[in-house]
């Protein structure tokens, strides 16, 4: 059932503003260059689905949740054919969003419910980079892209989901970054924090050796 797996499945999340998209850019072409074949990717996978699943969770969180687990379960076949061809995989956003934004406006047991389903779904990532900044800096970053909410509620929105992004990242050991940093730092800091993985170019390793302790 599941596929052979070699790439790497990284996950870039962050609160909307955080430059996550930018990141994922730069982070591809360093592991590029760097002789890693690699594949972008983002969620909500479909657009339409995407934006019906916004619309839902502004009323409802746990109907938006479904939406957003049902666009990563339609995307799961395309993610296992990149995670087959590729040295890595980067998505910008994966179903921790969901755990993040729609999970800090339910209670604890939707939320366990959630933490079930999601992994049913897709593929869990193997490493995820948290971009961690305030909220007040990601609105003034996004401006106009913030959307038809008040910026007050909008800001109250990014606090919610930002606490909980910060808990999951302790929970789950993930590498926080502060998002105001140059891309550059944030492109090294990640790549420092991956495993050795195959290079196109490099000379195949010797066979190992048995460890001696
Ligand atoms: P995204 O496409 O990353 O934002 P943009 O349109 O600015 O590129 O995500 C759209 C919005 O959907 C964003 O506010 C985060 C939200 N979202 C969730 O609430 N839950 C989810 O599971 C996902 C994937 C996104």
């Amino acid at each position: 059932m599941t596929a052979h797996r070699r790439g790497l499945l990284l996950a870039l999340e962050g609160i909307d503003g955080a430059g996550k998209s930018t990141l994922a850019r730069a982070l591809a072409q360093r592991l590029r260059r760097d002789g890693r074949s690699v594949r972008l990717r983002r969620e909500p996978s479909d657009r339409e689905l995407g934006r019906l699943a916004q619309l839902a969770g502004a009323r409802d969180p746990w109907t938006g949740a479904v939406y957003f687990t049902l666009d990563r379960f339609l995307a799961r076949p395309s993610l296992e054919r990149d995670l087959q061809r590729a040295d890595v995989v980067v998505t910008d956003r994966s179903l921790y969003s969901t755990l993040a934004y729609q999970g800090s406006a339910l209670g604890a047991s939707a939320v366990r419910r959630l933490e079930e389903l999601g992994p049913r779904a897709t593929v869990l990532p193997d490493r995820v980079a948290l971009l961690d900044l305030s909220p007040a800096e990601a609105l003034r970053r996004v401006g106009r892209r913030a959307g038809a909410r008040g910026p007050l509620e909008r800001e109250r929105t990014l606090q919610r989901v930002a606490a909980r992004y910060r808990r999951l990242a302790r929970q789950g050991a993930w590498t926080v970054l502060d998002a105001r940093r140059p891309t550059a730092e944030l492109v090294d800091a990640i790549v420092r924090s991956l495993p050795e993985g195959p290079r196109r170019n490099a000379p195949r390793p010797a066979p190992a050796r048995e460890q001696r302790t």
